[in-house]
């Protein structure tokens, strides 16, 4: 089949973006891929905060389409689809994208296309490697936490996820408890270097469970507490004992991932034979510490494991102009009464 090109729109968390991808399934190349990101807004807040977020994508999301456009070198009229985020999200960011999009459809007659966030991610190693289906893919951010077992672009078993925190949003609470910048992942990473992982006996929640549950907001605690006891100890937290922490707290979050990936594999490979490969995506993945872990469980059990660039694989506008492309061959369009859902269950 001809090669498509399409629009894609992002906008449900705290990343203003546009995209153009050209190709077809299995085989599309990323034209460009315009992200603005909204941290300095959010930064004195400690955390996203649903009405700046969405201030900030109403004002950028048409600058992101019209430089997603000309980097990319492609007119409106050479654009075959418009793919949008629809959702899950925060609804007045996932709108912002929305109407934009619509307004687009309205004015050119270009179809519309509403795409699932998590799809979106789920589909990115076949945009980044032309991974076949099926494939596991553990989504590990600030937001997101869950093992999707990718069967086609249509259908999903999630086997398991988190009950409550990220493991992403467990990195910036750690190192807002202790007095590091945000956002907290890198920063913890960098401290844990220095530190060593056997000082606290941190909790993993759930992990000698046998499912693919996981849970990261006690861990939370236990640092709160922790800290608390080193400052009543020594009247401030030396630098050395939060090296400790970090890198005890970042140990913690590496073993249950790291226990949880090897059920979750084991849970894949039972319903899907033919799997061969583990993919993982989202801001956490940047961490050496995780990525080598799970890397490593991927060599002992025989997987080939993939972590795509990070670029594609933190929040963006590409891998929704991907999951879009993949609707629109499959004939699956939306018109003007595309609503932007806050939750969206794959
Ligand atoms: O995928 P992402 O950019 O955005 C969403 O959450 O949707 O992920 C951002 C998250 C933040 O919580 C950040 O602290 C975390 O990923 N992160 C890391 C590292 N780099 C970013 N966590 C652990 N280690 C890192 N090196
Ligand atoms: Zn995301």
């Amino acid at each position: 089949s001809a090669p498509l090109t399409i629009l894609g729109i992002e906008s449900s968390c705290d990343d203003t973006a546009a995209a153009v991808v050209r190709g077809v399934a299995g085989s599309a190349e990323v034209l460009t891929n315009i992200v603005y990101d909204q941290t300095t807004a959010h930064a004195a807040f400690g955390g996203v905060v649903p009405e700046i977020a969405a201030r900030a994508h109403a004002e950028k999301v048409d600058v992101a389409v019209q430089q997603a456009l000309i980097s990319s070198d492609v007119a409106l009229r050479d654009i075959d689809a418009i793919a949008v985020t629809a959702g899950p999200g925060l609804i007045g960011g996932v709108l912002s994208g929305v109407m934009c999009a619509k307004g687009l459809s309205a004015a050119t007659g270009l179809p519309l296309i509403g795409v699932n966030h998590l799809a979106g991610h789920a589909l990115t190693p076949q945009l980044t490697d032309g991974i076949a289906f099926p494939y596991l893919m553990l989504l590990v951010s600030g937001g997101h936490c869950q093992f999707l077992l990718v069967h086609d672009a249509e259908t999903y078993t999630r086997l398991g996820g988190t009950i409550d925190d990220a493991p992403g949003e467990a990195f910036d609470k750690t190192a807002r408890i202790l007095g590091l910048p945000q956002p907290g992942g890198p920063a913890v990473e960098a401290a844990a270097a220095q530190g060593d992982p056997t000082a606290f006996p941190l909790p993993r929640p759930l992990m000698n469970r046998d499912d693919c549950n996981m849970s990261f907001s006690g861990l939370k605690t236990a640092v709160l507490r922790a800290r608390d006891a080193v400052m009543a100890e020594h009247g401030g937290l030396p630098e050395a004992i939060r090296s400790d922490l970090c890198a005890s707290f970042q140990g913690a979050i590496c073993d249950v991932l790291t226990a949880k990936s090897r059920r979750a594999l084991k849970a894949a490979r039972a319903l899907a034979p033919d799997l061969s490969t583990f993919a993982v995506a989202g801001g956490v993945a940047a961490n050496t510490q995780i990525r080598t872990a799970l890397s490593g469980l991927c060599a002992e059990l025989e997987t080939d494991f993939l972590a795509p660039p990070l670029k594609l694989c933190t929040d963006n506008a590409a891998m929704i102009a991907y999951a879009g492309l993949l609707r629109f061959t499959a004939g699956m369009t939306d018109d003007l009464t595309l609503s932007a859902r806050p939750r969206w269950p794959l």
